[in-house]
């Protein structure tokens, strides 16, 4: 079983961008908590951090036959991104959708998610910990598929 991790721009600078909006940890500390995660639950985690729009797209073409669901936090490209939308939905797996913030508490354009209904899932404003559900949510999802 294998679950892909999403970042979006910006979120290189974790631990050092807005912390009282998105906390004090780091995306490598993210990440290895995830990974190390994954491995308690037998589950390889790989994870893709870009600031540009198209290597994320082009990151979900190249995983699509080799992965088995994604964890995504798009960043500022959930609320602009068609191009992205239409990927996740191309590729066809689980998703589960992550923001460190609540979205719905800030400002307005940031209320609107072109992922939310093609998404299986959303979790927002749990800080790093949502990415830690999604992993948990979506190993149950994918375990209970397999034993359908
Ligand atoms: C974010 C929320 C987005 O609105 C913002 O553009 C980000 C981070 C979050 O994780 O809270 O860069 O995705």
């Amino acid at each position: 079983m294998r679950v892909d991790v999403l970042h979006g721009p910006n979120l290189n600078l974790l631990g050092e961008r807005e912390p009282a909006l998105y906390g004090h940890e780091t995306l490598a500390g993210i990440d290895g908590h995830l990974v190390a995660i994954g491995k308690e639950l037998s589950c390889e985690v790989r994870t893709f951090q870009s600031n540009h729009e198209g290597a994320l797209i082009d990151y979900l073409h190249a995983t699509r036959q080799l992965t088995d669901a994604y964890i995504l936090n798009p960043a500022g490209y959930t609320h602009t991104s068609v191009a992205l939308r239409d990927a996740v939905i191309a590729v066809a797996k689980p998703s589960i959708e992550v923001h460190l913030s609540n979205t719905e508490a800030r400002e307005a354009f940031r209320h609107k998610s072109l992922l939310a209904d093609v998404v299986m899932g959303r979790i927002q404003g749990l800080g790093a910990q949502g990415y830690e559900w999604a992993l948990r949510a979506l190993v149950a999802h994918l375990r209970t598929k397999r034993q359908a």
